[in-house]
């Protein structure tokens, strides 16, 4: 067979070891080829290509980002986008199209495999692990390890200075980057996009920590945070699948957590750092995983499946199980780090 392979949406620690399982699998033991699409869904439109082959894709496992590069283009935004994707598959002589990405390049992938009859297997990844139908996400437990440690550098600034640190981190509308990272970290204070930002009570929590003696609290709030009552921003511009950019709770949270205690305040934004580097060994594993079974999948003739971690084992759903809605933060976990708030 004759296999593409494309990286969509924000970049994430584990793509290359994906790409490097995918090749390895199809060429060696399947006899296959493997070319990659550039940039995500501008590569088919483009037609931009390069051959991938086991030399150019060995010693990829702990590169961080994509070797293939990546946009956040949406092809049903562009004229003829999907009818221009389906002839570069033909003029590569491309059998089938291994789709890596999150609720975009998958939902994406399942509009071409349902309207222009794509064969196409998804790959899910995102650092924001708000994929449905999958447990986790490669480049989640990379962040997440960024995010801990980065709240340990913070806890020893903090007591140093008796410092409120407010920590914003990304996770677009899920929490889960926030909630686990916070968790790790031993944060104080934990905010999140699934519960509005109750003020007096964030206030409340750290009064309560300083009566205590501790002089300093870390706070880490989600990019999707909003607090009670918070008017939705107008006219923000739109990425090409209308996503607003977000960022900034962190700074306006420090300023009324100051306001409103008195303690000096101080806001963090954590950003692309929690994207950028090499994965951790969890992601490297998973990634290779799913890389392997993506690789059979299309060998098997499975299209219109996606690839997804379940407990601890790899198995295959639909993909439209995976883009139907987002998942959210799972609220047990929620009620356990609310333990060590305050
Ligand atoms: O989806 C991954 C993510 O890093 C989100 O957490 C964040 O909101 C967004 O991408 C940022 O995207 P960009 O790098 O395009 O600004």
């Amino acid at each position: 067979m004759r296999i593409g392979i494309l990286t969509g949406g924000g970049d994430c620690p584990g793509l290359n070891a994906v790409i490097r399982a995918v090749v390895r699998r199809s060429v060696s033991n399947y006899g296959s080829e493997v070319v990659g699409f550039l940039e995500g869904w501008r590569g088919p439109i483009e037609n931009m290509v390069m051959p991938l082959t086991l030399q150019s894709t060995g010693g990829l496992i702990q590169r961080g980002g994509t070797i293939l590069r990546t946009s956040r283009t949406n092809p049903f935004k562009i004229e003829r986008g999907p009818e221009r994707i389906m002839e570069s598959m033909k003029s590569n002589r491309l059998d089938a199209l291994i789709a890596m990405g999150g609720e975009d390049t998958c939902g994406v992938a399942h509009k071409m495999h349902q309207q222009h009859n794509l064969n196409v297997v998804c790959v899910p990844k995102t650092i924001d692990n708000d994929l449905n139908a999958t447990d986790f996400t490669f480049g989640f437990d990379t962040a997440v390890n960024i995010v801990m440690e980065a709240i340990d550098r913070l806890h020893t600034t903090a007591e140093s200075h008796n410092r409120v640190l407010v920590c914003e981190v990304m996770g677009r509308h899920a929490g889960w980057i926030a909630c686990y990272g916070g968790i790790a970290g031993g944060a104080d204070h934990i905010l999140v996009p699934e519960i509005p930002i109750d003020l007096t009570n964030v206030v409340e929590s750290i009064k309560k920590r300083h009566a205590r003696g501790k002089d300093y609290s870390i706070v880490v709030v989600a990019e999707g945070a909003k607090l009670e009552h918070q008017e939705a921003l107008k006219d923000q511009e739109l990425d090409s699948f209308g996503h607003v950019r977000l960022g900034g709770i962190g700074e306006t949270l420090a300023k009324l957590i100051e306001k409103h205690t008195g303690y000096e305040t101080r806001a963090i934004v954590l950003g692309h750092i929690q994207r950028g580097g090499s994965p951790t060994a969890f992601d490297r594993v998973l990634a290779t995983r799913f890389g392997v079974l993506a690789a059979d999948l299309v060998h098997e003739k499975k299209f219109g499946r996606m690839v997804s971690l379940q407990g601890s084992f790899v198995k295959d759903v639909p993909v439209a199980d995976g883009v139907d809605s987002l998942k959210t933060l799972d609220m047990d976990l929620y009620k356990v780090a609310e333990v060590f708030f305050g």
